[in-house]
């Protein structure tokens, strides 16, 4: 098949060199020339573990290009993605679809022939009617049929979750395109990957409940962690115990720093936006961005607990600063947010990030970037480890112990034991197990 991706960034090129992978004929779109350039010549805009080779290996066969134009691209395809960002937008928290609608329209210049539109973009129920009418009133002529196929890939294990993902969404409104979106994903299917069809406003309001009950989990098990703290339980044993209870599930009890990137934090806002507009309360999502936002004031008050109360003038080192491993996005990160707090009571921070740095270089200006793992522990009063990068999951204790000024460790992911910081001559504290 032919296919064409709007938008190539992390949904876009995981997409597009997934389905390249497939043998479909996929050419990617984007409005940055700048990225478009890079990704001609093979240099990838991003840091998603395995996406190098897929992209190199499909493009070298040459079924994968990229490019600025809309064209031949739109005209020859068959399948035309959208997946191009939907931020919040600025005062009121809905979802900014200005980039779909901008998409769309260039889209409509160039249809011919049968097409179908499918949404990946992340998009308020209903999004899909206003994309049908932006063709149809640029293109009444057109033979198009929108669909809705939302993405459920995560960061970090991107191209993992495009071969096998748990399942795939299809929403339509026309039987002719559900042949079509079956031919696109063949490949899993036949590898049983569940391809859920449904009406088109169900497929949207599907992702936002996925994003929103998995955030909903994280704050549950961050809440469960301060209870933890204050009556003396330990939280990582409260989410194993209840985890094995198959109707809860063991994943997304991790206690931490609460949840970031690019999607949890805009997606929860936008839901509730959403539901407001139907006159709906979404008290549960609403309780969940709430305490995920407090979340971040109690790790600062944590650290600034670890180091006796105040933290001006003081040294405090950061492990991570990406909202997760394994990827170079540090949109909506607790460690920026805690990066700023500790500056703002007078802190200087150095922080090291294997991918990370040079994004919240620009971000957080203020922060001094560090050369290696161990150098954000060099006199310092307090070592806060925010990102969970295996590479600070093994670190020489006796080592970062050595050259602090104060030998204490905030490990907000749990990622140590107790004694072994002990035995390094650390003091260690960490989320939601006793001190
Ligand atoms: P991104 O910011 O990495 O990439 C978006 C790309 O679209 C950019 O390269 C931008 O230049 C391009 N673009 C913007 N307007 C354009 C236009 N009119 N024409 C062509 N290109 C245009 O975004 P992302 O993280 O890939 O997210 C895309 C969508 O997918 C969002 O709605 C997001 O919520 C959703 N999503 C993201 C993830 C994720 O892990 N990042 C997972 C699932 C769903
Ligand atoms: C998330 C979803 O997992 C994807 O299914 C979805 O497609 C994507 O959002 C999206 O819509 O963009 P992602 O944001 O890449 O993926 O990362 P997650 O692994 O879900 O982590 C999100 C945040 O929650 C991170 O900050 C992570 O540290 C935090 N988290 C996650 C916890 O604090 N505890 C946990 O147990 C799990």
């Amino acid at each position: 098949m032919k296919i064409a991706i709007v938008g190539a960034g992390y949904v876009g090129l995981v997409t597009g060199a997934g389905l390249a992978d497939f043998g479909h004929q996929v050419t990617a779109i984007d409005v940055d020339a700048d990225r478009i350039a890079a990704l001609q010549q093979g240099v990838v805009p991003i840091f998603e573990p395995g996406l190098d080779e897929l992209l190199s290996r499909n493009m070298a066969a040459g079924r994968l290009v990229f490019t600025t134009s809309f064209g031949a691209a739109i005209a020859e395809a068959d399948v035309v993605f959208l997946a191009v960002g939907t931020p919040s937008r600025r005062g009121d928290g809905h979802a900014d679809l200005s980039y779909v609608y901008d998409a769309t329209r260039k889209v409509a210049e160039h249809l011919d022939g049968f097409t179908v539109v499918a949404t990946k973009s992340t998009v308020p129920v209903g999004t899909g009617d206003e994309v049908e009418r932006i063709l149809a009133e640029h293109r009444p002529d057109a033979d198009v049929l929108v669909v809705s196929n939302p993405e459920f890939l995560r960061e970090g294990a991107a191209i993992e979750d495009f071969k096998r993902p748990d399942r795939i969404v299809v929403g339509i409104e026309d039987e002719r395109a559900r042949a079509v979106m079956t031919e696109v994903y063949r490949p899993l299917y036949l590898n049983q990957a569940p391809l859920l069809f449904t009406n088109r406003r169900t497929a949207e309001l599907t992702k936002y409940a996925a994003n929103a009950f998995l955030a909903m989990k994280v704050s549950f098990i961050n809440e469960m962690a301060e209870l933890c703290e204050r009556a003396g339980a330990d939280v990582q044993e409260v989410a194993r115990g209840i985890g094995l209870d198959r109707r809860i599930g063991s994943k997304f009890l991790h206690a931490g720093p609460g949840y970031g990137g690019s999607c949890f934090p805009k997606d929860t806002l936008a839901l509730v936006r959403t539901a407001a507009d139907h006159d709906v309360s979404l008290s549960l999502v609403e309780a969940t961005i709430a305490a995920n936002a407090r979340q971040r004031f109690l790790m600062v008050d944590k650290i600034v607990g670890a180091c006796g109360g105040d933290v001006s003038g003081k040294t405090i080192g950061l492990l991570g600063l990406t909202f997760k491993p394994n990827t170079d996005d540090i949109r909506d990160a607790p460690a920026i947010d805690i990066a700023t707090m500790l500056m703002e009571r007078g802190a200087r921070v150095v922080a090291y990030d294997p991918q990370g740095m040079a994004a919240a270089a620009l971000v957080v200006p203020g922060v001094v970037m560090a050369e290696h793992a161990y150098a954000p522990a060099d006199n310092a009063d307090a070592l806060v480890l925010v990102t969970e990068w295996n590479e600070f999951r093994s670190l020489d204790l006796a080592r970062v112990a050595g050259v602090m000024r104060h030998p204490v460790f905030v490990d907000l992911r749990n990622v140590y034991r107790r004694e072994e910081m002990q035995r390094a001559g650390l003091r260690y504290m960490s989320v939601g197990r006793p001190d």
